[in-house]
């Protein structure tokens, strides 16, 4: 996350992209390098390779990818400008070859050698996985074996691996211990893509960047904290996929930690990566071990989300008709730091909710009522903070206001900032200033190996919990509802309870 306010053009490098043919290549990755082209952000000399294993031409990929970007920017009404597309696609080269053949590695140093020579690219080299996570080892370690990625290189090779980070603590552990055979910690960028969205990286400039928040950022003012992700989207075609994962795996130990992160963090030195992810990693150290109490879990049943009659979770395509994976997943962290002991963090994600909707919202103290005993006043409304994540993407202060008359009365009102009012925003995709960053080797915004374990230990417990004890009452909330109601009670618990999942285009 650059903080200069003139960035400049990364270096000359090549992209080698594992998985050339996936999704995410052609929805987010090609999208995301035609947005940075068009400011001005590419590297002059560029470089794309795709590694795949079905036969095509460097120049049949390179159609395919530009029809695929044609429909996204359709969605826009935009039309692809060929002076742009020129620029990601002048040096496009497709490469055949199985992930587990050493022999494809062989021919991709070649490949990059040649490249390198004709283009003068520095040795710079961005591996990018964007392949399904069993891969991700073997990748690495073939990597490692054909000399690619030694750190000693001329320029610098750098490797992107996108979620999931492992299923469980062991397994991220393993994946660590493979990859750091063969890299240095800093050749290594772990993606989590809530951290590519503008909202998130806000928080940091909302926190450290005014002199008012931060000195009332801390247990004197904040009551608690709640922070949701609401999807309206069931599992789609993920059925098998979510099947072994579940939502606690999927949303909790990386988007959802990381946004209490953002939130909770102390402020760093500097915004050096290193600074940064120093206080990340020691806010997760703090973090009580999570009970089975204070985690709920749900599933949706059959329902009706924005007027359209959807199927249970457990009639989705790739889904057990008997499963007992959770859709939804509610729980209650305990920070035990100076700053934050004695607030908890409630946290929610879940699938087929009413709708989609992220946000983090700051509950502040009650005021003393005593002022307002001998008034028509009832009860005082608590003040809110609400960082908008998505869609609505803004700030909102909650306070109270007198009502004019003479009478006195209390009305809870809010000052809005729309994100949209403001900027103009850019088209993007999400991963413009990820994949910007690692072309730059700014590891601010990426995970380091022992947040990493950190968040999946912390959810350990309740995994191995879980698989001991079989959910009662699945499924256990309606599609289109706002989630099970053992949620409220989690809250109810404390006395609190949650904000209602809407958007918040109104009051
Ligand atoms: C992904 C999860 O990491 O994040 C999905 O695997 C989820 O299940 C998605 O839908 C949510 O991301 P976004 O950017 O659409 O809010």
């Amino acid at each position: 996350m650059s903080m200069l306010s003139h960035k400049s053009p990364p270096p000359p490098c090549a992209i080698v992209i594992f998985g050339a043919n996936g999704d995410l290549t052609k929805r987010l990755i090609i999208p995301a390098l035609y947005n940075l082209a068009r400011t001005q952000l590419l590297p002059v000399s560029l470089s794309l390779i795709g590694v795949d294993h079905n036969k095509k031409t460097s120049e049949e990929w390179a159609a395919q990818l530009k029809d695929f970007l044609a429909q996204v920017l359709a969605k826009n009404n935009e039309e692809i400008d060929e002076t742009l597309w020129r620029q990601v696609a002048r040096c496009m080269t497709f490469l055949s070859g199985d992930f587990e053949k050493p022999d494809t590695y062989q021919r991709l140093k070649d490949l990059l050698a040649e490249l390198d020579e004709k283009q003068s690219l520095g040795g710079n080299v961005l591996f990018y996985m964007a392949v399904a996570d069993r891969f991700f080892a073997t990748i690495a370690g073939k990597l490692g074996e054909a000399g690619l990625v030694d750190a000693s290189a001329k320029g610098f090779r750098r490797l992107i691996v996108e979620k999931p980070f492992g299923h469980d603590l062991a397994s991220a552990k393993a994946l660590n211990a493979c990859l750091l055979k063969w890299l240095k910690e800093d050749q290594i960028y772990r993606i989590d893509h809530f951290l590519g969205k503008e909202t998130v990286q806000n928080i940091m400039a909302l926190r450290f960047g005014n002199g008012l928040f931060e000195p009332i950022w801390n247990r004197d003012r904040i009551d608690h904290v709640q922070i949701t992700v609401a999807e309206s989207i069931g599992v789609e075609t993920r059925g098998k996929f979510y099947e072994a994962t579940g939502a606690l795996r999927d949303m909790v130990p990386n988007h959802l930690f990381q946004l209490v992160a953002m939130t909770a963090m102390e402020p760093p030195v500097s915004f050096d990566a290193e600074d940064i992810r120093a206080k990340k990693a020691e806010m997760f150290r703090a973090i009580q071990p999570l009970g089975l109490t204070d985690v709920v879990r749900g599933q949706y049943d059959a329902g009706t989300v924005q007027d359209e009659q959807v199927a249970a979770y457990r009639r989705e395509p790739n889904v057990a008709p008997d499963s007992n994976i959770e859709t939804y997943v509610a729980m209650r962290l305990k920070i035990d730091n100076w700053r934050w002991a004695g607030v908890p963090f409630y946290l929610r994600t879940g699938k087929r909710l009413n709708i989609r909707s992220s946000e983090i919202a700051i509950r502040f103290k009650q005021a003393p009522y005593a002022l307002f005993r001998d008034t028509p006043v009832e009860e005082l409304d608590a003040d809110w903070l609400i960082l908008r994540i998505q869609p609505d993407e803004g700030i909102r202060l909650r306070f109270n206001a007198k009502r004019p008359g003479p009478v006195m009365t209390l009305e809870s009102v809010s000052m809005r900032f729309n994100y949209k009012d403001y900027f103009h925003q850019a088209p993007a995709v999400g991963y413009e200033t990820l994949i910007y960053d690692c072309l730059i080797g700014d590891a601010t915004l990426f995970q380091r190996a022992d947040q990493v374990e950190a968040a999946w230990g912390l959810v350990e417990p309740v995994l191995e919990g879980w698989q001991s004890t079989k959910p009662r009452h699945f499924p256990n909330y309606a599609a289109g509802s706002e989630g099970p109601s053992a949620a409220n009670d989690l809250l109810a618990k404390d006395g609190r309870s949650w904000r209602a999942i809407r958007i918040l285009g109104g009051k």
